[in-house]
């Protein structure tokens, strides 16, 4: 059956207490209604629409490049309103899902078994079991089991509210059908509003089937109303997370203590220390070790590779069995190759290393080539910006640039030159030579250290 998927995302979100509207709150990394939209991709349906409002431009710019149908909905009236705002433009011959922005949990496999219960002509409904079901609506059942009606928390009797079985909000119905209910719907209830759960009694009035779904995992079904709840989906979020390293062999020294914000692929054996923080797309080849405290984003790490503690990498690739850290930036467009050590407090950007060769103390390398098998001292700065330009260095295989160098670029050091320590380099090293730029070593005999003036004069 031809699928269209509404998205209710127009609410304020009074609760979250933010300048950025509720669905664009980031969960993982990225906006809640982001997650939203994943979840119903696995659905492949024919159209999806996103009910939007508060907020406004500000949340249809942040998904400039997706193929959802905007729907304005100017006031929010409610959550039947806001299905009302899409389903003119939506085909009689189309099941309807419709999903909340604020419900980003949910699985689509979940999704597509409430597309299978609703079939060609049932209503259907996604519920579950609540501890404390304070605040949601509630599926009032009649004695035969059958689901009779929902009643909003606000609008229930004292007995209706002892009643655990909630409304997710989630639900699936024929369009033709919906059609009518929503024309039908009123807002003679506590909060004035529209309800969209009225349909339900509705459907059930008219004898039409209505198919509750219990939700298995109620995480899946975890709303976001505030900052703690949003806390407790990114909890959420981190165990699945987890769950799915630990299936791929990766092991993790606290699930609690990663955070994932984007996509991580592991290798095998991959080890991970506490705290770590991954964002964009991140690459973990085979038994690379993770060090407590690194952020790593949007980075290639190949097999074998050891990021100690501490260290932040953006945009980088590290080639295999390469040591980095502790304490070490690789900034975007560092290319370290095959066995490369970069120690504590070294800053690497848009610089290939190559292979074998070793940065480990006090360096910056900015816009410069490295060879293989190159010796780079501690403090040794490329200086790369003239104050207008950058420019780069070239340092050839097998070179020794000794502590405390300035490389003044654009400049070019020899295969296995030697620059002497404390040098400031500005013109090109030749090759097999010992280059040094330094004051000479000078003593003076007999000089005498100054007498301190004595104080009455
Ligand atoms: C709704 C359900 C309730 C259910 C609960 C589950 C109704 C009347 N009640 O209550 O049965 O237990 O969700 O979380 O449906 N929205 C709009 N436009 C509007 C109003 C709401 O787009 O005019 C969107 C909100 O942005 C949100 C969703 O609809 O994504 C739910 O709205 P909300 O006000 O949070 O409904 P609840 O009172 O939580
Ligand atoms: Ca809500």
């Amino acid at each position: 059956m031809p699928t269209s998927i509404v998205i209710l995302a127009a609410g304020q979100g009074t609760r979250m207490r933010s300048r950025l509207p509720k669905v664009l709150q980031p969960l993982a990394g990225r906006p809640l209604l982001a997650h939203v939209l994943d979840s119903a991709a696995g659905l492949n349906a024919d159209a999806t629409y996103v009910v939007y409002g508060h907020g406004g431009a500000q949340v249809t710019q942040a998904f400039p490049d997706s193929n959802i149908e905007w729907v304005l909905q100017e006031s929010q009236l409610g959550t039947g309103h806001a299905v009302m705002q899409a389903i003119d433009r939506i085909p009689d011959s189309h099941l309807v899902l419709v999903l909340y922005g604020d419900v980003p949990l949910i699985r689509p496999s979940t999704l597509l078994r409430l597309a299978d219960s609703a079939g060609t002509d049932a209503l259907a409904l996604l519920t579950a079991k609540m501890r404390d079901p304070t605040g949601y609506g509630r599926i009032v059942r009649r004695a035969d089991g059958g689901i009779e009606k929902i009643v909003e928390h606000k609008d229930a009797s004292e007995l209706e509210r002892s009643i655990r079985e909630i409304n997710t909000g989630l639900l699936a119905c024929p369009a033709q059908r919906l059609r009518g209910w929503l024309a039908a719907l009123n807002n003679d209830n506590t909060q004035g509003e529209y309800y969209l759960t009225d349909i339900i009694g509705m459907a059930a009035r008219q004898g039409v089937a209505v198919e509750g779904l219990l939700v298995e995992d109620v995480d899946e079904v975890h709303g976001i109303n505030d900052r703690r709840q949003l806390a407790e989906a990114e909890s959420i979020l981190r165990r699945r997370t987890a769950d799915r390293l630990f299936r791929e062999g990766v092991t993790l020294a606290d699930p609690d203590r990663i955070d994932v914000r984007g996509l991580l692929q592991c290798g095998q054996d991959v080890s991970i220390d506490v705290n770590v923080v991954f964002e964009g797309e991140v690459f973990l080849g085979d038994g690379v070790r993770v060090g407590p405290g690194c952020v790593i984003r949007d980075s290639h790490i190949a097999e074998g590779s050891v990021i100690d503690a501490l260290c932040h990498i953006e945009s980088a690739q590290v080639g295999r069995n390469c040591r980095i850290g502790p304490y070490a930036r690789l900034r975007p467009d560092a290319r370290l190759d095959e066995g490369v050590h970069v120690g504590n407090f070294v800053e690497i950007k848009k610089s290939d290393i190559g292979r074998n060769s070793k940065v480990n103390h006090l360096t910056y390398i900015g816009d410069a080539s490295i060879g293989t098998g190159v010796n780079i001292g501690a403090g040794t700065i490329t200086c790369n910006y003239d104050g207008a330009n950058k420019h780069r260095t070239i340092i050839e295989d097998g070179a020794f640039i000794g502590s405390n160098t300035s490389l003044v670029a654009p400049i070019r050091i020899g295969r296995n030159a030697t620059i002497g320590a404390g040098s400031a380099i500005s013109k090109d090293a030749p090759a097999d030579s010992l280059t040094v730029s330094r004051g000479r070593q000078a003593s003076i005999e007999g000089w005498q250290r100054p007498k301190k003036h004595n104080k009455k004069d």
